[in-house]
């Protein structure tokens, strides 16, 4: 249970305010990569554990989660900058002095130093990350501009669910290079309060959703999860790393991507959508299917 607090909100507005994390400040942006140095733990990489990815060298290995990492980077900040869309829209509609219009501005200023300090670390692995095809673009520009608010909060949420995870899982492994790591830990600090306000607000929608909302819900979750998961793993990462045959190796890692991810990302968002009830035999019919969920 999340109920809207007005003093929750002032908390957390004032966190925001009195501790903020500066990346340029925070990330000890002059550490270079080092040749030990990792991206990614292997477990998250796309090809982990399939047959195929034995067949590549130690290089090609860590090669493939530098450029995978890139993809993840850049597409928070892309999906970030929807957000950031959106929100500018939304604050139109709210009294500038209400504890809602206070913290979304924060929470765009932060959103703003994410996308640049993404793109920081992506220059500093020199990193060539792969923008989006038509088809993300076109959605993404639709969704925040048509959708209701509701729905864009819950995608919002489902998306910094997930980047949320992936920060936990980076910052976590020392074998991964600093810069990263300590993007990933600014990340899910500030990420851990926007989860916190969104949750919050979409609670007396959620309160008195019924079947039919519910199962919109669970739906558009599932979505925006398989839209993010569906922008890391590129053929071209293939071709760059030097495999043979890279269009089998793009096949395998897509299918065996699906499985890893389910295993290892999917947790928290499983959860908030049992939180919310938007569980019921259709949705969990399509998260088995599309997401390779165990719901
Ligand atoms: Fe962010
Ligand atoms: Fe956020």
């Amino acid at each position: 249970m999340n109920a809207f607090s007005e003093q929750k909100i002032e908390r957390l507005i004032k966190l925001s305010q009195a501790s903020p994390s500066l990346p340029d400040t925070f990330i000890p942006w002059e550490e270079s990569v080092e040749p030990k140095d990792k991206f990614i733990p292997d477990f998250l990489t796309s090809l982990y554990d399939h047959p195929l990815y034995d067949s590549l060298t130690a290089t090609q290995k860590v090669e493939l989660g530098k450029h995978e990492v890139v993809q993840v980077m850049y597409s928070y900040a892309w999906s970030e900058n929807l957000a950031c869309l959106f929100f500018t829209k939304h604050l139109l509609t709210l009294d500038t002095t209400s504890v809602e219009h206070r913290f979304l501005l924060r929470e765009l200023i932060e959103e703003y130093q994410h996308q640049e300090m993404f793109a920081k670390v992506i220059k500093k692995m020199n990193g060539k990350p792969l923008a989006p095809k038509w088809f993300h673009r076109w959605l993404g520009k639709m969704t925040a501009n048509y959708f209701p608010a509701d729905l864009m909060f819950m995608s919002v949420l489902a998306i910094e669910l997930i980047a949320d995870t992936y920060g936990k899982i980076l910052r976590k492994d020392k074998a991964v290079y600093n810069v990263l790591r300590k993007v990933s830990e600014l990340h899910n600090i500030e990420e851990g309060r926007h989860i916190h306000y969104t949750k919050m607000w979409l609670d007396r929608f959620t309160q008195k959703a019924g079947l039919f909302k519910r199962t919109i819900y669970g739906m558009v979750i599932l979505l925006n999860i398989y839209f993010m998961r569906t922008l890391y793993v590129r053929k071209e990462i293939f071709e760059r790393i030097g495999v043979d045959d890279s269009s089998q190796y793009f096949k395998a890692a897509n299918k065996n991507y699906s499985s890893n991810f389910a295993k290892y990302c999917l947790d928290d968002a499983i959860s908030f959508t049992k939180e919310i009830n938007a569980f019921n035999p259709v949705t969990r019919f399509f998260w088995r299917r599309i997401l390779k969920a165990n719901v």
